[in-house]
């Protein structure tokens, strides 16, 4: 069988830039006979969790129930039920899937709301989502890469590979970054117009590169 990818795609933007970085991922895996799913958050967004979703959460817990293919079992009443049949789909998607590539914009130095409202929707505790891999293109307006002013700021890619690695028990994801994408529209940033370009033109080359070995690797294990 073909392997799996889930694109997950946070921007809001007709021209997003990790999207364009995320599509070059994609191309390479479907030119190698991947299969792949798009679920595109701004277009389709996620409602927030509700109580009766906390309460799915609370069974769980309370009945040590940690197997994906377990999970159901949480939704009890009548309000669980139809919490359940809200987050179904979305689990169902990273389930079937082999890996997943999350494109993101940063917003106020995090990832946007409806990446979050996906995320609160699709975890529960103590899941293991191994040996799913996840990839992360991420687009940021400024430059927050080791050595900058704005590092310790950055909780755009640390929160998403934190997240991976210390809840889904997967290992931490590949990161394929943007940076300066504001440079194009601030006067103030036309200056670095230039180390922009280069960002992109890497993660172009680096989304391409990485699909082929994940394909590969995909290959050989099965
Ligand atoms: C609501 C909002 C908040 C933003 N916050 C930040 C920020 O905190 N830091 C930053 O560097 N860029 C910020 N930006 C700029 C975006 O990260 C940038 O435009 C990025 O390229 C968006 O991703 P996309 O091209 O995939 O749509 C923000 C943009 C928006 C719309």
């Amino acid at each position: 069988m073909s392997p799996t990818l889930l694109h997950i795609d946070a921007s809001p933007r007709r021209r997003s830039l990790s999207r364009a970085v995320a599509d070059e991922f994609v191309a390479e895996w479907s030119d190698r006979g991947g299969r792949v799913v798009r679920r595109r958050l701004a277009e389709q967004p996620v409602p927030h969790i509700t109580e009766a979703w906390t309460e799915i959460c609370d069974n769980l817990m309370a009945d040590q129930i940690t197997e994906i293919d377990r999970l159901r079992e949480g939704a009890r009443t009548p309000a669980q039920r139809q919490a359940w049949d809200v987050l179904a789909p979305l689990l169902d998607e990273v389930i079937a899937a082999d890996v997943i590539l999350i494109s993101t914009p940063m917003h106020n130095y995090s990832v946007p709301s409806n990446l979050k409202a996906w995320l609160d929707q699709i975890t529960f505790p103590r899941m293991n989502l191994q040996p799913r891999r996840f990839v992360v293109v991420a687009a940021r307006g400024g430059a927050y890469g080791p050595g900058t002013p704005k590092e310790r700021v950055e909780h755009q890619v640390t929160y998403l590979s934190d997240f991976f690695e210390g809840h889904f028990g997967v290992e931490r994801p590949a990161v394929i970054t943007v940076e300066l994408t504001n440079s194009i529209v601030d006067p103030l940033l036309a200056g670095r117009r230039a180390d922009h370009e280069r960002s992109l033109h890497d993660a172009r080359a680096r989304a391409r590169e990485l699909a082929a070995m994940m394909v590969h690797d995909m290959a050989v294990a099965r």
